[in-house]
């Protein structure tokens, strides 16, 4: 059911659809299929497979909740729940392009959705520019006549460099394009990119919308209902990236404490990065909401914080990196984020190794950089943690 009120009260509420006992909490409809009364009711449901339940591969009662969560949430019409983050980038992009169009997408992105745009849809004939999305100039000059879309991450992934959401828009309606946005690491919480009139939203789930690291899941959140539906008939019924029934359950089980959570994440995070950037052995921090930081500016007219992902640089390198990871104790050397635990990761050896070197160095993943999921434990140990493990490098 769809929910007045302020973002906690959605989290705990929207989407709700009590069963015929009343369940407070949505049960596992673990069911593949579902049964007609007759060959018409079957065939009333078959002349729209985007709305009713006929098969689970489009979705499923567990899935519509999620679903619909999301939707309100993010502000769009309807969500499609996919398997993966990767699942929802990949369904959504190859709804919306085909061989011979182009797409404009920011240099730097998650290492999956590089790979993506960069081998896999290039295979089947869809081109691509490359440019930094935080340049707006950059981004209009790689307009061409047969480009369909501009894909972008803010916050990203692992740099935390951010793109001008609305700026990015203005563009794209000037040449008649559509925006799709990553928002995995700013969350709902922080941003609605739809707001600003992106056409669709993805997540993965896997992060902060379950924010608990027991799921990979993702989502896409159109802001028209012609748009998701195009999704969930083309990029998820046709190819097979489902979420399982329970896999929705964690996540609207998750999505309840979304609110809190984020603030935790946020409040850490930028006590963290502050503590970061007057450490001698540290040559430079990213995180949205330090004053210091190139994006603050920005970060302030469209995020309500900073996210809980801080980045920084070792000023001894690749070495000194990694003496000062291997000797954290309450932190976890670990890919992912979003979680209750602090994890670090280092993209260069781990998440970006399949980035070329050049276009690593490029986007500013230095080998020394060290991307930190600040996570909810108190700020004070995650610092004790980093001092008495700086004393290594
Ligand atoms: C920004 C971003 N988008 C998408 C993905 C892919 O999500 P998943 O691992 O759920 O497929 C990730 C994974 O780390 C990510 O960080």
């Amino acid at each position: 059911m769809s929910i007045q009120g302020g973002f906690a009260t959605q989290c705990v509420h929207a989407g709700r659809n009590p069963d015929q006992f009343g369940a407070l909490v949505t049960p596992i409809y673990q069911t593949s299929t579902f049964a007609y009364p007759s060959t018409e009711a079957a065939a009333e449901d078959f002349q729209d497979l985007s709305t009713g339940f006929a098969y689970s591969r489009l979705t499923n009662p567990s899935l519509d909740v999620f679903e619909k969560k999301l939707a309100e949430l993010e502000h769009g019409a309807r969500g499609v729940a996919f398997a993966s983050g990767m699942g929802a980038i990949a369904g959504t992009l190859i709804s919306l392009v085909s061989a011979g169009d182009h797409i404009i997408c920011s240099s730097t992105l998650y290492s999956g959705t590089h790979h993506l745009i960069h081998s896999t849809l290039a295979r089947f004939g869809v081109q691509f520019t490359a440019v930094e999305t935080s340049d707006l100039a950059a981004v209009e000059a790689a307009v061409q006549p047969n480009t369909k879309l501009i894909y972008f991450e803010t916050p990203a992934n692992p740099t935390m460099e951010l793109s001008d959401i609305a700026g990015i828009v203005a563009i794209a309606k000037k040449h008649g394009l559509m925006t799709v946005s990553d928002n995995t690491f700013a969350s709902p919480y922080l941003t609605n990119p739809l707001d600003f009139g992106v056409d669709v939203v993805v997540h993965s789930c896997t992060k902060y919308i379950c924010g608990h690291g027991d799921v990979i899941a993702g989502v896409a959140v159109a802001k028209e209902l012609e748009v998701a539906n195009q999704i969930r008939m083309e990029g998820l019924m046709h190819v097979g990236a489902v979420m399982a029934p329970n896999t929705a359950f964690l996540l609207e089980r998750g999505l309840k404490t979304l609110g809190i959570r984020m603030e935790q994440h946020c409040r850490n995070a930028l006590k963290v990065a502050s503590w970061l950037e007057k450490q001698p052995w540290v040559a430079s921090v990213r995180y949205p909401y330090l004053p210091s930081d190139p994006g603050y500016e920005l970060a302030k007219s469209q995020m309500r914080g900073g996210s809980g992902v801080v980045t920084f640089d070792v000023a001894a390198g690749l070495e000194g990196g990694k003496a000062l990871m291997n000797h954290l104790k309450v932190c976890t050397i670990a890919v992912s984020l979003g979680d209750c635990e602090t994890l670090v990761e280092h993209p260069a050896s781990m998440t970006h190794t399949m980035v070329a070197l050049e276009e690593r160095l490029a986007e500013g993943i230095t080998d020394g950089l060290i991307r930190m999921s600040v996570g909810l434990e108190d700020a004070d140990d995650l610092i004790a943690d980093l001092d008495q493990a700086s004393k290594y490098i």
